[in-house]
């Protein structure tokens, strides 16, 4: 399950425009499973219908603190909250909250709460600008209200400035590494994606159906919980939100010497790669060309990276493999754990339909050296990775030094 199943998250709908953007967001929450509480303030009533978002939230919209069942609504939905939600959030709502207002169900809710607060507000450039909605956001930020700045678009009445109401994706997105544990805050992550790429000549190369989803996906997840990341790539694939330095490399050779900079300091290493185990023993310097007939290429072992940072592990490292398998899963990947040395690996059935190489989804074994394996059937890559950071974290000694 994903970071947001199970959360309550109250999202507050206030007066503008841009309200309209504030179902969708509603929408996306509840398909990622939270339970959404929604209130309007009067002023999002003439925007949006209450039917609409109640159709889509997971209990009816409420907005006012007086006829609703429970005596003390106020504080029941702030209380209860894992997240409150404001978007979009007004000058005048983020004024009052700013001053302690407390005049309706949503400035009530807010000051109810005991839970983090992510305040999105979207308004005209000008009123953006104002010193004093500078100056309220300011008191919020420093009380230690979250803030999603505004983008700079096209405006209600055909303005165009900043002031626009960030998109339903970035809003989750900000809710997400709200809601996701910072258990790797202070660690340093190396992981490795895609496919190396072994020279025959100038032009071709042995390759693999590595796409990097899944590495990037794992670094994604680190990242998200604080972590240092370090992915060596052979990809080229949008860098994963968060503090991640990409190394790009393109043979097994560059992968190991990447991987050797920087391992030792590398509280956990996830070797998601797909190494290819053969390589040309010499790459042509020119293209071989065809009228010579079919080039007889003789190949040689690449080095096992993965063997020798187990063979090397610094005492307190979390060493994590994976196995791309098509028959015997579990002994397959038993058999490589110990080979190896690794403390975990996450073995994958490539033969069965969408699973391991290219796709967007993944099914997976996590064998532990210790412990049960963990099975996580068919799920997005960003789940696989998910279940693969937990378990590296629950062997994570408290403060370790690699
Ligand atoms: O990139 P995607 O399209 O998202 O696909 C994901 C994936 C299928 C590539 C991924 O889930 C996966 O299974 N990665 C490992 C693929 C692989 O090389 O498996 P293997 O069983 O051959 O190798 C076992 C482990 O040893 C791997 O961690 C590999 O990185 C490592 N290895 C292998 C050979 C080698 N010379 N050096 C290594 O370090």
């Amino acid at each position: 399950m994903g970071t947001l199943a199970g959360k309550r998250i109250v999202i507050g709908v206030t007066g503008g425009i841009a309200a309209y953007k504030a179902v969708e967001v509603c929408r996306r929450l509840v398909d990622a499973g939270a339970h959404v509480s929604p209130i309007m303030t009067k002023g999002a009533e003439h925007f949006i219908g209450r039917s609409t978002l109640s159709a889509l939230a997971s209990e009816p919209v409420q907005s006012s603190l007086w006829d609703e069942e429970s005596p003390i609504p106020h504080t029941r939905l702030g209380q209860g909250a894992d997240l409150v939600l404001v978007a979009p959030a007004t000058a005048r709502l983020i004024g009052a909250y700013a001053a302690g207002i407390s005049s309706d169900l949503l400035t009530a809710t807010l000051l109810a709460t005991r839970a983090p607060v992510l305040v999105c507000p979207a308004m005209h450039t000008e009123m953006w600008e104002h010193p004093a909605v500078h100056d309220n956001l300011a008191t919020l930020r420093r009380r230690g209200v979250h803030v999603l700045e505004p983008e700079a678009g096209r405006l209600a009445g055909g303005d165009v400035g900043r002031g626009r109401l960030a998109s339903p994706e970035a809003i989750v997105a900000a809710v997400e590494r709200l809601l996701t544990p910072a258990d790797l805050h202070g660690r340093t992550v190396l992981v490795t994606a895609g496919g190396t790429r072994e020279p025959i000549d100038a032009v071709r190369v042995i390759a693999n159906r590595s796409s990097g989803k899944q590495g990037y996906a794992v670094a994604a997840e680190a990242a998200s919980r604080g972590a240092h990341v370090v992915l060596v790539s052979t990809v080229d694939l949008p860098v994963p939100a968060g503090d991640v330095q990409v190394v790009p490399v393109e043979t097994a050779a560059q992968m190991q010497d990447a991987v050797d900079r920087h391992a030792a300091s590398c509280n956990i290493v996830i070797m998601a790669a797909a190494v290819a185990d053969f390589r040309p023993v010499t790459a042509a310097s020119g293209k071989i060309k065809k009228d010579s007939g079919a080039p007889q290429i003789v190949l040689e072992a690449t080095p096992d990276i993965l063997a020798s940072l187990g063979a090397h592990k610094p005492a307190g490292q979390v060493l994590v493999g994976f196995a791309a398998e098509t028959s015997d899963l579990l002994a397959n990947a038993q058999a490589k754990l110990l080979r190896k040395n690794l403390d975990l690996i996450v073995a994958n059935d490539v033969s069965q339909p969408g699973v391991g190489f290219h796709h967007d989804t993944n099914a997976v074994t996590i064998v532990r050296r210790h412990g049960e394996p963990l099975t996580v059937s068919l799920s997005d890559k960003r789940e696989i990775a998910r279940a693969v950071v937990d378990a590296a974290v629950a062997i994570l000694a408290p403060h370790s030094e690699p």
